[in-house]
């Protein structure tokens, strides 16, 4: 519930106030690093617009496609969904996807773009029945919004609290039907209030190199280059499981091609490029190396913090936390344990240092 104090504009249909997506957390230099402009227009013109032309993540598309079929054959909004998963696997897609399969409009903002309850009231009675409202970084919303939410997503509907002590009184005012759709790289750190209001939850898991391979080939032809099935496999083999990360180096390679080859890609090209851009045989970039290097030669194996490992080499905690380590887990070269991270004995074969006796 929201008190109708605090702006008198709320009615109005105000775009300019429209909050917009709050930029990416990625951070770092080359793979991982901050996405530019020309990332950000790459990626739209690589975005699939359709479930056909998304990739992998079978089991998700073949629920949305019976979840999506049954609310059109019965003329209703799909019900709220939930994505989650780690940055680059294809969340805010799988969102203009649905959009797109629903025949739907979307409108697009982001949790901490939603500072005051007045800024979520005016987009949700902005919105045209059947809308797709996606609210990226979802587990950022404040409390006080989150609330407004509720009664949104349950009932179509905004409670109002008019004037103030005694006197004041509530309305409720209906607002049109839509989904929301909510995206989080930390579901963890969602409310049990809001997760229980999403009817469709799907948790994006990595990526295997089939998949990726074909998302390089997809990518390519979208680009205009030409690559054969060993390099799209190279590619796909050190993108830590990400179609972001895939696009990305696919990119790199086609440079490299373009300048010391003959423009296509092959596969000697292919491997000169990611060693030139010191993308290792696991994918991992400076930054995952300085990561275990710490843990390995400064800290010796021994469990460190996630600030002291954070400080150490140079980066953000929540980076660290939602970039870096969950790849990291996944390939079993650091373990979470109660004292901290530690480096396990696949990050010393890696690095190619003995492990300690007690590791
Ligand atoms: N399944 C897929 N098939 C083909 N391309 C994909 C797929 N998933 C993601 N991509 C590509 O990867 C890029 C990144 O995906 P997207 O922006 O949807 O990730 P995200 O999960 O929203 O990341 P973040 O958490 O950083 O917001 C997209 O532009 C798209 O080109
Ligand atoms: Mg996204």
């Amino acid at each position: 519930m929201w008190e109708a104090d605090d702006s008198v504009d709320l009615w109005a249909d105000s775009p300019a106030r429209r909050p917009s997506a709050a930029p990416s957390r990625e951070t770092g230099r080359f793979v991982t690093g901050d996405l530019t402009s020309e990332d950000l227009d790459v990626e739209r013109s690589l975005r699939p617009q359709k479930l056909d032309d998304y990739c992998g993540q079978d089991h998700i598309k073949q629920s949305l496609r019976i979840l999506i079929e049954a609310a059109k054959s019965r003329g209703e909004c799909l019900d709220h969904v939930i994505f989650s998963g780690p940055p680059g696997l294809g969340k805010t897609t799988l969102a203009s996807v649905v959009a797109n399969e629903m025949g739907a409009q979307i409108k697009t903002t982001s949790g901490p773009a939603i500072a005051r309850t007045g800024d979520l009231a005016a987009i949700l009675t902005n919105l045209q029945p059947g809308d797709v409202l996606f609210i990226d970084e979802i587990h950022r919303l404040n409390r006080s919004v989150e609330e407004v939410l509720y009664p949104a997503m349950e009932d179509f509907a905004l409670d109002i609290v008019i004037g103030k002590g005694p006197a004041a009184r509530s309305i409720r005012l209906e607002i049109p039907h839509f989904t929301l759709v909510g995206a989080t790289t930390r579901s963890g750190m969602l409310t049990g209030p809001l997760r229980d209001r999403f009817g469709i939850s799907f948790r994006l898991d990595y990526y295997s190199i089939a998949d990726l391979a074909d998302i390089v080939v997809r990518s390519a032809t979208i680009l205009g280059v030409q690559i054969d099935h060993d390099s799209a496999c190279e590619v796909a083999s050190r993108s830590r499981g990400t179609p972001r990360l895939a696009n990305r180096l696919l990119k790199r390679v086609r440079d490299y091609a373009q300048v010391r080859g003959e423009g296509h890609i092959d596969y000697p090209i292919t491997r000169e490029a990611l060693e030139f851009f010191e993308i290792d045989e696991l994918g991992l970039d400076w930054m995952d190396i300085r990561i275990l290097e710490t843990l390995v030669k400064t800290f010796r194996g021994r469990p460190v913090g996630l600030t002291t490992l954070a400080s150490a080499v140079g980066e953000d905690p929540n980076s660290l936390e939602d970039v870096y380590e969950p790849y990291l887990l996944q390939r079993g070269l650091i373990v979470r344990t109660p004292q901290g991270r530690v480096a396990t004995p696949v990050a010393f074969n890696h690095l190619g240092i003995e492990p300690p006796a007690n590791a």
